[in-house]
């Protein structure tokens, strides 16, 4: 039997909500992690901000290991020169591991370095390498790194910290980048990540994103698993409705 790749399961499950956990209970992360897969949730979003890249500091390879579930994780990092720290984050257990090449010097490199690594939680499942932009950042920047990705992350806020609007330009350049990639002729998934809430997430579906990060409007309050679930129904009345 054939086990299907994260990239498989992604895709045949798109568009998947991808849940930031940073603004959850950190110190009951286990039923936190259990009310996510309860609502039906199939994706964990970590977002690493190293101080430099980003102003704020969080969470590292061990937080990453940590995260006893089933949820894949999709490991969001916004820190500088990542080329030999991605190694750590994937023995940690990322499935999917975004970088950013606003802070690579060589980006493309840290590319190769990942289709080497094996996926710490089962060879089999493979590795999601994900390029993330800014809202600044020209689209273009991916042209020369499509045969190295397997899913492009939209920022629709700059990087910083959680619970920040969502910039309206995002919408264009969601547009555009689906168009880069139906150009290219490959399957890869496109993200987007930042601002998401239970008033926009219908929108954002009905854009034809694959893969959806909400951050702070699960967790932030007291009905985490309402909002999830909410979530998740949104995004599927969206899907149905764009068919
Ligand atoms: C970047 C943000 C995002 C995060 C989104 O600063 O921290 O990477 O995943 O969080 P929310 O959904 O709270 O905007
Ligand atoms: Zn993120």
């Amino acid at each position: 039997m054939t086990i299907p790749t994260a990239c498989h399961l992604l895709r045949e499950s798109s568009p998947v909500v991808s849940v930031g956990i940073l603004t959850a209970d950190l110190l009951s992360l286990g039923s936190e992690l259990s009310l996510l897969e309860r609502s039906g949730v199939k994706v964990v979003h970590v977002d690493v901000m190293d101080g430099c890249f980003c102003p704020m500091m969080t969470v590292g390879p061990p937080f990453i290991k940590a995260l006893k579930t089933s949820l894949l994780k999709d490991v969001h990092l916004m820190i500088d020169e990542p080329l030999n720290k991605v190694a750590d984050y994937v023995a940690a257990g990322a499935d999917i591991i975004t970088i950013h090449p606003e802070a690579c010097s060589h980006v493309h490199r840290v590319l190769q370095q990942l289709r080497m690594m094996k996926n710490a939680n089962d060879p089999e499942r493979g590795l999601v390498r994900g390029v993330g932009l800014n809202p600044g950042t020209p689209l273009e920047v991916l042209e020369p790194l499509l045969d190295e990705l397997e899913m492009i992350l939209i920022l629709a806020v700059n990087p910083g910290w959680g619970g920040q609007k969502f910039i309206p330009s995002t919408k264009g350049r969601i547009e555009k980048a689906r168009r880069i990639i139906a150009a290219s002729g490959r399957e890869i998934i496109l993200a987007v990540d930042g601002g998401i809430t239970r008033d926009n997430i219908a929108d954002v579906a009905a854009l034809g994103v694959d893969l959806i990060v909400t951050g702070s409007a699960v967790f932030d309050g007291k009905a985490a698993e309402a909002n999830a679930r909410f979530m998740l129904g949104e995004v599927r009345k969206a899907v149905g409705s764009r068919q």
